[in-house]
């Protein structure tokens, strides 16, 4: 009997798979000091998509991946975006309120401890896969994959080119870019660590890039449409803040329609990616259809 792929069934698995290992895997709040690391729970656990633990899991299914590696590597990838997300609402940056439905870190406690909780998150995302039970080589290279990712040449770069072109008008490559880098960066390297883990040939893997870089590039002009027409509690982090800030998006640049269908043509290219996967890129295939209607 072909048993047929079931993605309700794998997304509710593989969320509460994601919950556990954080649960497991980051500091308990009675660690000293007991205060740093509640506010470190506080920015991990309170809910979001997950979006980027599903694709390490959904990656790492393509090959022979252990569980301990890619638990690892999405605790690891989620720990660095919570940090990401509880420095981008700090009053220098965007200044945000809400986030995932709750007060943010910074108004939760403050200004202080939100800074040293991006800073413990960013670390123990390495030291967890420094000591993860998998072989070194592996290790190496998903920490290697990682730091580039997160950093200036990554996620932080790219939040570096957010923040200089405030009230200014990129134009669509410069955007391009910024998207790449503060929001594809790190989707595209929670695929590779998935990859690295199940140890995909480097065909598999330039496969697995095109499609992650692909939908990195969806995911920000989803979440820049999203800013412009959803409300804050549907959200959970204030709607309308890129226009309040006169920041640079897809939206302003391009327009609304031509933003939308951008996102559905990025997604029709992801997904053509996967070809040489063939079933086996299911759950892939199905996240990025998630990623892109969302919100719908
Ligand atoms: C929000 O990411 C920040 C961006 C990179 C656009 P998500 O939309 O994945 O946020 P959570 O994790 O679900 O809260
Ligand atoms: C943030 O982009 C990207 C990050 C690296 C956190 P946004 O500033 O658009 O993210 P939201 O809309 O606040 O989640
Ligand atoms: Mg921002
Ligand atoms: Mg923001
Ligand atoms: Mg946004």
């Amino acid at each position: 009997m072909t048993s047929v792929f079931q993605f309700q069934e794998w997304l509710s698995a593989h969320s509460m798979r994601t919950e556990s290992a954080l649960e497991a895997l980051l500091d308990s709040d009675q660690t000293t000091p007991n205060r740093l690391h509640e506010a470190m729970r506080y920015a991990a656990q309170g809910g979001g998509k997950r979006i980027r633990p599903l694709l390490v899991y959904a990656a790492g299914s393509l090959g022979d991946a252990t569980a301990e590696a890619l638990d690892v590597a999405a605790v690891a990838i989620e720990c660095i975006h919570a940090y990401s997300l509880v420095h981008d609402d700090l009053p220098c940056m965007d200044d945000d309120d809400l986030r995932r439905g709750r007060p943010t870190v910074h108004k939760a406690y403050d200004e202080a401890t939100a800074l040293l909780v991006g800073d413990a998150l960013q670390t123990c995302a390495f030291e967890i896969l420094a000591n993860a039970k998998c072989e070194v080589d592996i290790r190496l290279l998903m920490i290697s994959a990682l730091a580039a990712a997160s950093g200036s040449r990554g996620m932080a770069g790219g939040q570096a080119i957010d923040l200089d072109n405030v009230g200014k008008k990129l134009d669509l490559n410069g955007l391009q870019q910024m998207h790449a880098m503060k929001t594809g960066a790190l989707l595209s390297c929670a695929v590779e660590l998935g990859g690295i883990a199940a140890h995909l040939n480097p065909t598999q893997m330039t496969c697995l890039k095109n499609y992650s870089q692909t939908l990195g590039l969806a995911f920000q002009i989803v979440d820049d449409v999203l800013d412009a027409t959803a409300d804050s509690q549907t959200l959970g982090k204030t709607a309308g803040k890129d226009a309040a800030n006169d920041k640079p998006t897809y939206v302003t640049l391009m327009g609304l329609d031509y933003a939308q269908k951008q996102a559905k043509q990025l997604q029709a290219e992801a997904i053509a990616s996967l070809e040489i996967f063939g079933s086996k890129g299911q759950a892939l295939q199905d996240l990025a259809l998630l990623v892109v209607n969302r919100g719908k």
